[in-house]
Formats: structure tokens, C-alpha cells, sequence
């Protein structure tokens, strides 16, 4: 299959969210939160100087987050803000008492197995909730779909939670989860919402804000074109709401990336009516994070007027762009990155590097030159060792 681009019909230069919709995004106590984890640090921001000269763009920086707490990916953030909003409502009725944000991970006085939390995940996400249900001493239960990586599955028990893989896809995981959930009164903590299902996933994106709150504290300089990985939708609606409502003009374009063959929010704005479809079969992709057929409910008005182009990468791109980042050049910093954390450099690769008409329009649509300032999420490390090995090593 080939890779697509898509520029957005539905853009708008300056777009308006329903104020309930932003609540979440304008909580004051996001990175507070986050600052009360023990291993909180900021993850480092990497210029690739050599890199930018071979694919004749001005600057190329990436925003590391193999380095986030030892889970190696930026998904946690979501759990521990999400995590954090859920038991403050159940620690602010009468006779009990909630830690201030600040301290609320150091100083927990959530009575041990009050929860237990539950989600689908296919990885990254459900290591962020066993992590964060294990520094409360709660339970956690984490469906992943069948194809899950060994190594993915043994991460997520090393943090002390039970793993039921469930015959079929993430999407399958998901309804799969939310069953279990209702029949026996376990909390869900989900990434990715669905109608009636909203609050959580909401304070999962405003917990990803932390990430693009670093970036700008390490680096005032402008981007030209910032490029999100994409799965659900929730990390690009998160950076739709920063880059379109936090950070001053001029704002940069905006480029969401998938996996060709799962990309749902690709299909979701070409679609006739505007609105997100579902995608139909088994995801195959590598990049098991992007791996998702079914857009995010609540992330998509976000998406959908913020950003500007819509791209798909082919798995054979993903795997030249981990190598590219580990073998660096010149003299550029080595970077760990896995299957999906490196599908912004692989959208990075084929818009330099394609040669079709479509790669022509959507370089000329992002007016690409040699003065572009690029931003790359290295949504994660390696977080599936094992494949990590075989592809780069
Ligand atoms: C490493 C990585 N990058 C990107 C994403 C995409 O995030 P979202 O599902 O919010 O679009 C995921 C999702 O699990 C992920 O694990």
C-alpha cells in the first residue's frame, strides 16, 4: 500500500472549542501533578544539526520521551494526571483528605485497594496505568489485543498487573475492557473515548500538555511544521489545543502521521460526512501504538479543525527511521526510538525523500525549504526490546 497526504479541508485558522470541551486543557495543576512523581525529570529536547543538512531542512529537534520515568514513552503522563482527577473527586468528600497536586504521588492517602483500574492498551498506555495503580497500591487489569509483543506484555506484568490478552484487535481489547468493567465495577481508564465515556480520556490529553509545556520551557525558539505520531487521536488533540490556543503566532502547520493501513483519522477527514469512521479488519502495522481503526470521540473536533495535513508511513519508513536515529549522523545524538516513536522521522523521511506528485503538493503545501524548523515527537524508546533488537541492532 502507498503512503497518502491529505491536507485538511476541515482547517480552521483559528479555532474555537466549546468551553467544556477545553476545561480539561486549562486546568492550572497539570504539571504540578506530574512534579509530584519521584521520578519525574523533563525529557531533553535534541537538535540533529548533521540530519537537517542531508535532508536540506533548517533544523530538525526531537522531543526524547524514551527517557520518560523508565517506561520509555510519553503515555504515562496521561495515566498519572487522568489517575490523579479520578481519585481527587473520590478524596474530596466529607472525612477524607486529598494531598495538594503538588504532592499527591508523594503523599497518597488513598486507602490500598480502593480500585481496581482497567484499559486496553496496545502497550504504552497500560505500562502508564499499572505504573500509577501499583504507587497507589491499587489493582490494575490490562487488555491487550493478540498480536502484542512479548516483551509489552512482560512489561506491563513487571509493574504488578494482570494482563488479559483478548483474541482480536485494540479495538476488540477495548469493548472487551469496558464489558469486564461493567459487570464487575472496576474503574476504566481509557485513552480513547467513546459516547458517554468522555471525562478520563479528557484528563489523559491535558496530562500529555506537560510534554509540549517542556519543550517551549527549553526552546523559544518558532517551529515551521510540528509532526504527531497518531493512534486514537488523543496526543495530536493535545497539540492541536497548544499549538492552536497556548502558543503564539506564528503558529506552525500541523502534520498528524499513521501507520498506512490503520490510519483512521486520515479516512475520517476524507470521509463524506466529515465525522470519524471506523476501519474495518486487523491492523498490522509495526507501530503498534498507531495501530488503532477508530478515532478518539473527544479528540476529534480537535483534530479535525487543527490540523493542517494528514500523512500515512509504511512500516519498511518506520524501521529506516529508528536506524537513522540510532546510527545518528555525523556527529548527531544517538536516539532510541521504537516502532511508533519513530514514525515522525519516517513522515520526516518521506516528505523529503518521496518522489510522486502528492509528496511535490505536500511539500509545497508545507512550504518545505531549506529554512524549515521541524519538531519530532519520539513518542517512545524501546519499548518492545526484542523487535527494537531486530530491526536496528
Ligand atoms: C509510542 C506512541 N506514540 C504515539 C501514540 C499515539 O497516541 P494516540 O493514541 O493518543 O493518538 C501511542 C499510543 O499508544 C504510542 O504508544
Amino acid at each position: 500500500m502507498m503512503t497518502k497526504f491529505v491536507s485538511n479541508i476541515h482547517r480552521q485558522t483559528s479555532p474555537q472549542w466549546p468551553a467544556d470541551t477545553v476545561a480539561a486543557f486549562t486546568a492550572p495543576d497539570i504539571s504540578a501533578v506530574h512534579r509530584s512523581l519521584s521520578e519525574y525529570r523533563p525529557t531533553p529536547l535534541l537538535s540533529l544539526p548533521n540530519l537537517a543538512h542531508e535532508l536540506t531542512v533548517g533544523e530538525i529537534l526531537v522531543k526524547d520521551e524514551s527517557h520518560r520515568f523508565r517506561l520509555k514513552a510519553f503515555k504515562a503522563l496521561g495515566s498519572a494526571y487522568s489517575i490523579y482527577r479520578f481519585v481527587r473527586q473520590y478524596l474530596e468528600r466529607p472525612g477524607r483528605q486529598c494531598p495538594p497536586a503538588d504532592q499527591f504521588y508523594r503523599e497518597s492517602t488513598l486507602p490500598k485497594g480502593t480500585f481496581v483500574f482497567c484499559t486496553a492498551t496496545d502497550g504504552n498506555h497500560g505500562r502508564g496505568v499499572a505504573w500509577i495503580a501499583r504507587q497507589l497500591s491499587q489493582r490494575a487489569v490490562i487488555y491487550m489485543p493478540t498480536n502484542s509483543a512479548h516483551a509489552r506484555i512482560e512489561n506491563i506484568r513487571k509493574e504488578g498487573a494482570e494482563v488479559v490478552v483478548v483474541d482480536g484487535s485494540y479495538d476488540d481489547a477495548v469493548a472487551r475492557c469496558a464489558k469486564d468493567a461493567h459487570a464487575r465495577g472496576w474503574q476504566i481508564i481509557s485513552d480513547t473515548s467513546w459516547p458517554g465515556y468522555e471525562e478520563i480520556p479528557r484528563w489523559i490529553q491535558a496530562g500529555y500538555l506537560t510534554m509540549f509545556e517542556e519543550i517551549h520551557a527549553d526552546n523559544d525558539a518558532g517551529f515551521d511544521i510540528v509532526i504527531v505520531p497518531a493512534g486514537v487521536g488523543a496526543l495530536a488533540a493535545a497539540a492541536a489545543w497548544y499549538y492552536n490556543c497556548v502558543y503564539p503566532e506564528p503558529r506552525p502547520k500541523l502534520v498528524s502521521v499513521e501507520p498506512v493501513g490503520a490510519d483512521c483519522l486520515l479516512q475520517s477527514i476524507v470521509s463524506e460526512t466529515g465525522e470519524p469512521v471506523s476501519l474495518k479488519g486487523q491492523f498490522a502495522s509495526i507501530m503498534a501504538g498507531l495501530n488503532c481503526g477508530t478515532p478518539s470521540t473527544i479528540a476529534w473536533p480537535f483534530v479535525k479543525r487543527g490540523f493542517d495535513l494528514f500523512m500515512t508511513v509504511t512500516d519498511d519508513a518506520a524501521r529506516e527511521a529508528m536506524r537513522t536515529y540510532y546510527r545518528s549522523t555525523g556527529d548527531d545524538p544517538r536516539i532510541i526510538s521504537g516502532e511508533s516513536g519513530a514514525s515522525g522521522l519516517a513522515a520526516l523521511l518521506t516528505l523529503c525523500n518521496e518522489s510522486s506528485v502528492a509528496a511535490d503538493d505536500a511539500r509545497a503545501f508545507l512550504s518545505l525549504s531549506p529554512s524549515t524548523k521541524v519538531l519530532l515527537l519520539n513518542t517512545e524508546g524501546d519499548t518492545d526490546s526484542e523487535g527494537f533488537g531486530e530491526i536496528v541492532l
